[in-house]
């Protein structure tokens, strides 16, 4: 070994012993006389004294000429320090170095490597193996190996067994578009990367697997931001002969160890809603529920009182923000800006000051009374003191709006904190939804999942109004799972994709291989997968998942430190049939 001790490890009990140690120069302070140098490693900061008097002259000399991030070895003994730093765990000695070897001399880095530094996003990402070295990063990944750990243990004790599923492999609809890789040994032919492996884990159930799980790579061509990557990880799990309860008990069971486990934190039995009451008391499927705000449906009182902006409206709808009632004219009109943006897209906001007196103000007061405004802040759940803000047009885009700001408005009243948790499954989501561009239904989970046994009937004469066996799990506002019960009836199957729009050859030549499956004793299963890099950064306090991961994409999918994606060489592409062959001049 190049090294006895960890640079975090030594402290006043190790006086006097001669150690040795090896890392990469954090700092390096020339007194002239004296040079004390700050050595890293992945444990911590050991101080290292180089003393013209001490310290044999070679030794002393070579010292001098460190740079930072040089990496070294050193020989030495443990001494008292003089001037102690109680802030370090080894801040009450010094190693008084006798031997001095540099293992690697090292550019100067383009940014600073403390846990403050001075290097931008992009410049860090390129340099990624720099940034590695920090405390914060490495803090993160530590820290995600810890909440892995705790997932494959709880799970294997649980009886789940780890199965791996390939990774080329053909379309698996998950709603993103799929990342695809040609095969040079099939002319003209394409592999897809999983999405998820959702089809294959229902195969292992065929198989008799029982109950399965996977920490897995999936990949999805979309949009990305804060909380999306092209690749991300997923806890992938799938259960046999069970129904939603069962899912739903053993991975709250997951949830409530991990934060037990890594946070400390007991949370008692999660809330239940359905994606109705969800989107009528949030405008969201995963919300926050930390906080109040709960949406209020106007629509009984502010109509017909000859305020044209809300008649013909198909909802009006409010919140009441607490203590909102002291915001100047100022404040309220830079909120009215705030859903006006692009990003958000309402039209307006219409607002309440609910004063103390139990009289009210508000920018609609020609056209209501404060009889009329006290039914609003009735319906809304408005203190004296709170401020209701209003706003009214088609219910998708006013939910939505209206949930932005509710979102905003907690963000800036430091009502998302980060260290308290809220956890909460969303059920009875809708099995398709209607696309109007492509006229046509989709699947609003994927297409394997069972409608709900009592709107079977359903299917056939009202598809919309069918509810799914399908589950979210949401954690502090966001979706960190989804899961359902599948259908494992070849017939229903069928029937799907027809719903779907696929002919009866599109459905054979996509998924034959799961209907044929199924007709040799498919057992009824269900399961679920959890977002592990979303887990892993809430866990973490942050809703910034690029964080949580060693080698992250930038918003444009790019890796920019190997620089991918990359041009391929003409020979390459012609080996995969990608290459057009030029024209015959004839
Ligand atoms: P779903 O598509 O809901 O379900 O994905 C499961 C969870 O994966 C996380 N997730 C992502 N995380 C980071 N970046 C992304 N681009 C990204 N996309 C999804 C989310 C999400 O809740 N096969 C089904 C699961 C099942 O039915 O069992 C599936 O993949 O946290």
């Amino acid at each position: 070994m190049l090294r006895s001790h960890h640079c975090g490890a030594l402290s006043e009990s190790d006086l006097n012993q001669e150690v040795t140690l090896a890392g990469w120069v954090q700092k390096v302070r020339n007194k002239g006389f004296i040079v004390w140098v700050d050595l890293r490693d992945r444990y911590g900061i050991t101080q290292l004294v180089f003393d013209e008097k001490r310290t044999p002259e070679a030794v002393f000399k070579k010292s001098a000429e460190l740079g930072r991030e040089d990496v070294i070895q050193i020989k030495g003994t443990v001494i008292e320090r003089e001037s102690k730093n109680p802030n370090l765990p080894t801040g009450g000695i010094e190693i008084l170095a006798t031997e001095l070897t540099l293992l690697n001399k090292a550019q100067t880095p383009p940014f600073t490597i403390e846990n403050q530094t001075d290097g931008g996003d992009e410049l860090r990402m390129q340099f990624r193996y720099l940034d590695l070295r920090r405390n914060p990063v490495r803090e993160n990944l530590i820290h995600r190996h810890r909440v892995t750990m705790a997932v494959r243990n709880f799970l294997s004790q649980a009886g789940f067994i780890d199965v791996e599923t390939p990774y080329l492999i053909k379309s698996t609809p998950e709603g993103a578009r799929d990342f695809i890789v040609p095969s040079r040994m099939n002319n003209g032919q394409f592999y897809a990367l999983p999405q998820s492996p959702q089809t294959f884990k229902q195969l292992l159930m065929v198989g008799g697997f029982d109950k399965y799980f996977q920490i897995v790579k999936c990949f999805r061509d979309e949009d990305l931001r804060a909380d999306r990557q092209p690749e991300f990880t997923q806890i992938d799990c799938e259960m046999s002969f069970v129904e939603q309860e069962d899912v739903l008990s053993q991975f709250e069971a997951l949830i409530k160890h991990l934060l037990s486990e890594i946070k400390g934190v007991e949370l008692s039995e999660f809330p239940r809603i359905t994606y109705a009451e969800a989107m009528e008391k949030y405008g969201n499927d995963k919300p926050d529920i930390r906080f109040g705000m709960i949406f209020g449906n106007l629509n009984e009182v502010a109509k017909g009182k000859g305020f044209n902006v809300f008649d013909s409206q198909e909802l009006i709808v409010g919140i009441a923000v607490p203590g909102g009632a002291n915001y100047t004219r100022k404040e309220i009109d830079n909120w009215i800006d705030w859903v006006k943006r692009p990003q958000v897209g309402a039209k307006g906001l219409v607002w309440v000051k609910c004063n103390q007196d139990g009289s009210y103000k508000s920018s609609v007061d020609k056209f209501f009374n404060q009889q009329d405004l006290g039914e609003w802040a009735k319906v809304t759940n408005a203190q004296a003191g709170d401020l209701i803000f209003v706003m009214a047009g088609d219910t998708l885009d006013t939910q939505a709006q209206l949930s932005a700001l509710r979102m905003e408005v907690a963000q800036q009243m430091d009502l998302r904190n980060a260290d308290e948790f809220a956890a909460l499954w969303v059920t009875d989501f809708p099995l398709l939804e209607w696309d109007e561009e492509t006229q046509r239904y989709h699947a609003m989970h994927h297409p394997f999942t069972a409608p709900k046994n009592e709107y079977l009937e359903l299917l056939e004469t009202n598809p919309e109004k069918v509810l799914a066996n399908a589950y979210d799990l949401v954690l502090n506002g966001n979706e960190v799972g989804g899961g359902s019960i599948r259908i494992h009836d070849t017939q229903l199957q069928e029937k799907m994709f027809s719903l779907l729009g696929f002919s009866e050859t599109e459905a054979k030549e996509q998924f034959g291989f799961l209907m044929d499956a199924f007709q040799y004793g498919a057992p009824p299963h269900g399961g679920i997968a959890l977002g592990l890099d979303r887990l892993v950064a809430l866990l973490g306090g942050s809703e910034t998942i690029r964080d949580f991961i060693a080698f992250p994409k930038n918003n444009h999918g790019r890796d920019v430190m190997i620089d991918a994606p990359a041009n391929v060489t003409d020979d390459q592409l012609e080996e995969l049939y990608l290459k057009s062959l030029p024209k015959d001049p004839s």
